[in-house]
Protein backbone atom coordinates (compact mmCIF):
# COMPACT_ATOMS: atom_id res chain seq x y z
CA UNK A 1 0.00 0.00 0.00
CA UNK A 2 1.16 3.79 -0.77
CA UNK A 3 2.51 5.46 2.46
CA UNK A 4 1.03 8.65 3.47
CA UNK A 5 3.59 11.76 1.87
CA UNK A 6 4.47 13.77 5.24
CA UNK A 7 4.98 17.83 5.24
CA UNK A 8 7.14 18.03 8.12
CA UNK A 9 7.45 22.07 9.32
CA UNK A 10 9.76 23.49 11.73
CA UNK A 11 11.51 26.42 12.95
CA UNK A 12 14.30 25.35 15.38
CA UNK A 13 15.87 21.87 16.48
CA UNK A 14 13.84 18.96 14.83
CA UNK A 15 14.13 16.40 17.27
CA UNK A 16 10.51 15.68 16.62
CA UNK A 17 11.53 15.82 12.99
CA UNK A 18 14.11 13.22 13.88
CA UNK A 19 11.36 11.27 15.76
CA UNK A 20 9.69 11.28 12.56
CA UNK A 21 12.37 11.08 10.39
CA UNK A 22 13.57 7.47 12.56
CA UNK A 23 10.06 5.84 12.37
CA UNK A 24 9.89 6.46 8.81
CA UNK A 25 12.94 4.32 8.36
CA UNK A 26 10.76 1.43 8.97
CA UNK A 27 9.27 0.11 5.61
CA UNK A 28 6.34 -0.96 7.37
CA UNK A 29 5.40 2.23 8.40
CA UNK A 30 2.24 3.89 6.65
CA UNK A 31 4.12 7.52 5.98
CA UNK A 32 6.72 8.71 4.53
CA UNK A 33 8.21 12.39 4.52
CA UNK A 34 8.13 13.54 1.35
CA UNK A 35 9.28 17.44 2.06
CA UNK A 36 10.60 18.93 5.66
CA UNK A 37 10.43 22.37 5.59
CA UNK A 38 11.81 25.29 7.57
CA UNK A 39 11.04 28.87 7.72
CA UNK A 40 14.34 29.04 9.05
CA UNK A 41 17.49 28.90 6.97
CA UNK A 42 19.48 27.94 9.72
CA UNK A 43 17.28 25.61 11.46
CA UNK A 44 19.51 22.54 13.09
CA UNK A 45 16.17 20.46 11.82
CA UNK A 46 17.49 20.57 8.13
CA UNK A 47 20.24 19.28 8.73
CA UNK A 48 18.88 15.72 10.36
CA UNK A 49 17.02 15.55 7.21
CA UNK A 50 19.50 15.92 4.89
CA UNK A 51 21.41 13.34 6.81
CA UNK A 52 18.36 11.12 6.66
CA UNK A 53 18.31 11.89 2.85
CA UNK A 54 15.10 13.65 2.67
CA UNK A 55 13.61 16.35 0.99
CA UNK A 56 14.43 20.26 2.04
CA UNK A 57 13.12 23.05 1.67
CA UNK A 58 13.32 26.81 3.33
CA UNK A 59 10.53 29.44 2.92
CA UNK A 60 12.12 32.54 4.59
CA UNK A 61 9.21 34.13 5.89
CA UNK A 62 11.48 37.30 6.33
CA UNK A 63 11.09 37.28 1.98
CA UNK A 64 7.73 38.44 2.11
CA UNK A 65 5.74 41.49 2.56
CA UNK A 66 2.67 39.67 4.69
CA UNK A 67 1.99 36.44 6.05
CA UNK A 68 -0.97 35.46 3.24
CA UNK A 69 2.15 35.90 0.49
CA UNK A 70 4.51 33.40 2.68
CA UNK A 71 1.56 30.85 3.75
CA UNK A 72 0.91 31.01 -0.61
CA UNK A 73 4.71 30.15 -0.91
CA UNK A 74 4.46 26.96 1.44
CA UNK A 75 0.96 25.46 0.31
CA UNK A 76 2.44 25.76 -3.35
CA UNK A 77 5.68 23.76 -2.76
CA UNK A 78 4.04 21.20 0.34
CA UNK A 79 1.81 20.48 -3.05
CA UNK A 80 4.53 20.03 -5.45
CA UNK A 81 5.87 17.68 -3.26
CA UNK A 82 2.26 15.85 -2.98
CA UNK A 83 2.10 16.31 0.64
CA UNK A 84 -1.22 14.93 1.90
CA UNK A 85 -0.65 15.35 5.52
CA UNK A 86 0.76 18.07 7.53
CA UNK A 87 2.97 18.13 10.69
CA UNK A 88 3.77 20.67 12.62
CA UNK A 89 6.52 20.30 14.61
CA UNK A 90 7.83 23.25 16.81
CA UNK A 91 6.70 25.33 13.80
CA UNK A 92 6.62 28.94 15.33
CA UNK A 93 4.98 31.11 12.90
CA UNK A 94 1.11 32.06 13.18
CA UNK A 95 -0.60 30.61 10.78
CA UNK A 96 -3.69 32.56 8.83
CA UNK A 97 -6.64 31.01 7.18
CA UNK A 98 -4.90 30.80 3.88
CA UNK A 99 -3.11 28.10 5.45
CA UNK A 100 -5.20 26.69 7.66
CA UNK A 101 -8.48 26.29 5.07
CA UNK A 102 -6.12 24.92 1.94
CA UNK A 103 -5.10 21.79 4.83
CA UNK A 104 -8.21 21.41 6.88
CA UNK A 105 -8.42 18.22 8.29
CA UNK A 106 -5.10 17.71 6.82
CA UNK A 107 -2.87 19.44 9.10
CA UNK A 108 -1.74 18.35 13.05
CA UNK A 109 0.49 19.96 15.38
CA UNK A 110 2.13 19.08 18.70
CA UNK A 111 2.34 21.27 21.74
CA UNK A 112 4.00 20.69 25.31
CA UNK A 113 0.83 21.11 27.31
CA UNK A 114 -2.47 18.91 28.03
CA UNK A 115 -4.63 21.49 25.93
CA UNK A 116 -6.58 23.39 26.38
CA UNK A 117 -4.66 24.29 29.10
CA UNK A 118 -1.84 26.21 28.36
CA UNK A 119 -2.06 27.14 24.55
CA UNK A 120 1.41 29.29 23.99
CA UNK A 121 4.48 29.31 24.95
CA UNK A 122 6.78 28.82 28.38
CA UNK A 123 4.22 25.99 29.21
CA UNK A 124 6.24 24.18 31.45
CA UNK A 125 7.01 27.07 33.30
CA UNK A 126 3.02 28.29 33.48
CA UNK A 127 2.30 25.21 35.20
CA UNK A 128 4.68 24.81 37.68
CA UNK A 129 4.22 28.68 38.69
CA UNK A 130 0.22 27.40 38.98
CA UNK A 131 1.33 24.48 41.01
CA UNK A 132 -0.18 22.09 38.18
CA UNK A 133 0.24 18.58 39.66
CA UNK A 134 0.41 16.98 35.82
CA UNK A 135 2.19 18.54 32.67
CA UNK A 136 1.78 17.07 29.47
CA UNK A 137 1.39 16.76 25.57
CA UNK A 138 -0.42 16.73 23.05
CA UNK A 139 -1.30 16.27 18.98
CA UNK A 140 -4.51 17.49 17.55
CA UNK A 141 -5.83 18.86 14.14
CA UNK A 142 -4.70 22.39 13.25
CA UNK A 143 -7.36 24.81 13.77
CA UNK A 144 -7.94 28.91 12.80
CA UNK A 145 -7.68 28.75 16.68
CA UNK A 146 -3.90 28.71 17.94
CA UNK A 147 -3.21 25.50 20.15
CA UNK A 148 -6.83 24.83 19.68
CA UNK A 149 -7.78 21.86 17.78
CA UNK A 150 -9.69 18.51 17.69
CA UNK A 151 -7.72 16.59 19.93
CA UNK A 152 -5.71 12.95 18.58
CA UNK A 153 -3.35 12.28 21.64
CA UNK A 154 -2.02 12.98 24.93
CA UNK A 155 0.61 11.95 26.96
CA UNK A 156 0.72 13.40 30.90
CA UNK A 157 3.18 13.29 33.35
CA UNK A 158 3.55 14.10 36.93
CA UNK A 159 5.15 17.52 37.75
CA UNK A 160 7.44 16.79 41.12
CA UNK A 161 8.51 19.88 43.54
CA UNK A 162 11.83 19.78 42.31
CA UNK A 163 10.88 20.03 38.12
CA UNK A 164 12.08 22.63 36.75
CA UNK A 165 11.11 24.19 33.56
CA UNK A 166 13.93 22.74 31.80
CA UNK A 167 13.66 19.35 33.55
CA UNK A 168 9.86 18.91 32.47
CA UNK A 169 10.39 19.92 28.98
CA UNK A 170 12.97 16.83 28.65
CA UNK A 171 10.31 14.57 30.30
CA UNK A 172 7.73 15.83 28.47
CA UNK A 173 9.65 15.88 24.61
CA UNK A 174 9.97 11.87 24.81
CA UNK A 175 6.32 11.44 25.21
CA UNK A 176 6.02 13.68 22.53
CA UNK A 177 7.61 11.69 20.15
CA UNK A 178 5.85 8.90 20.52
CA UNK A 179 2.61 10.14 21.17
CA UNK A 180 3.31 11.97 17.76
CA UNK A 181 4.73 8.70 15.89
CA UNK A 182 1.17 6.94 16.74
CA UNK A 183 -0.64 9.74 15.88
CA UNK A 184 1.11 10.00 12.71
CA UNK A 185 0.31 5.84 12.18
CA UNK A 186 -3.48 6.30 12.44
CA UNK A 187 -4.16 9.25 10.06
CA UNK A 188 -1.83 7.12 7.61
CA UNK A 189 -3.96 3.69 8.51
CA UNK A 190 -7.25 5.62 7.98
CA UNK A 191 -8.59 5.47 11.38
CA UNK A 192 -9.55 8.63 12.42
CA UNK A 193 -13.17 10.20 12.44
CA UNK A 194 -14.28 13.67 13.70
CA UNK A 195 -17.37 14.38 14.65
CA UNK A 196 -18.35 17.60 16.77
CA UNK A 197 -15.49 18.59 17.32
CA UNK A 198 -14.14 15.15 18.46
CA UNK A 199 -11.52 12.81 17.50
CA UNK A 200 -12.44 9.07 17.24
CA UNK A 201 -9.81 6.61 16.52
CA UNK A 202 -10.49 3.28 15.42
CA UNK A 203 -9.39 0.41 17.50
CA UNK A 204 -6.71 2.90 19.57
CA UNK A 205 -8.08 1.45 22.73
CA UNK A 206 -6.06 2.98 25.31
CA UNK A 207 -3.39 4.05 23.09
CA UNK A 208 -4.57 7.56 22.51
CA UNK A 209 -4.41 8.34 26.10
CA UNK A 210 -0.51 7.70 27.41
CA UNK A 211 0.58 7.92 31.16
CA UNK A 212 4.49 8.88 31.48
CA UNK A 213 5.74 8.09 34.94
CA UNK A 214 8.69 9.81 36.41
CA UNK A 215 11.94 7.67 36.97
CA UNK A 216 13.49 8.16 40.50
C1 LIG B 1 8.25 20.95 21.02
O1 LIG B 1 8.16 21.06 22.41
C2 LIG B 1 6.88 21.01 20.39
O2 LIG B 1 5.87 20.44 21.19
C3 LIG B 1 6.65 22.49 20.27
O3 LIG B 1 7.90 23.01 19.91
C4 LIG B 1 8.93 22.15 20.39
C5 LIG B 1 9.76 21.77 19.21
O4 LIG B 1 10.88 20.99 19.61
N1 LIG B 1 5.59 22.79 19.34
P1 LIG B 1 11.72 20.23 18.51
O5 LIG B 1 12.23 21.28 17.55
O6 LIG B 1 10.84 19.21 17.87
O7 LIG B 1 12.85 19.60 19.27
Amino acid sequence: MARLKLGVLFSGRGTNLQAILDVCQNPSFPAEIALALSNKPDAPGLLRAQDAGVATSVINHKDFLDRPSFEQAMNERLDEAGVELICLAGFMRLLTPIFVNHWDGRAINIHPSLLPAYPGLHTHERAINDGARFAGCTVHFLSAEMDAGPIIAQAATPIRAIDTPDSLAARVLEAEHEIYRRAIRWVAEGRITQQDGRVMIDGAGEDASFYLPTVD
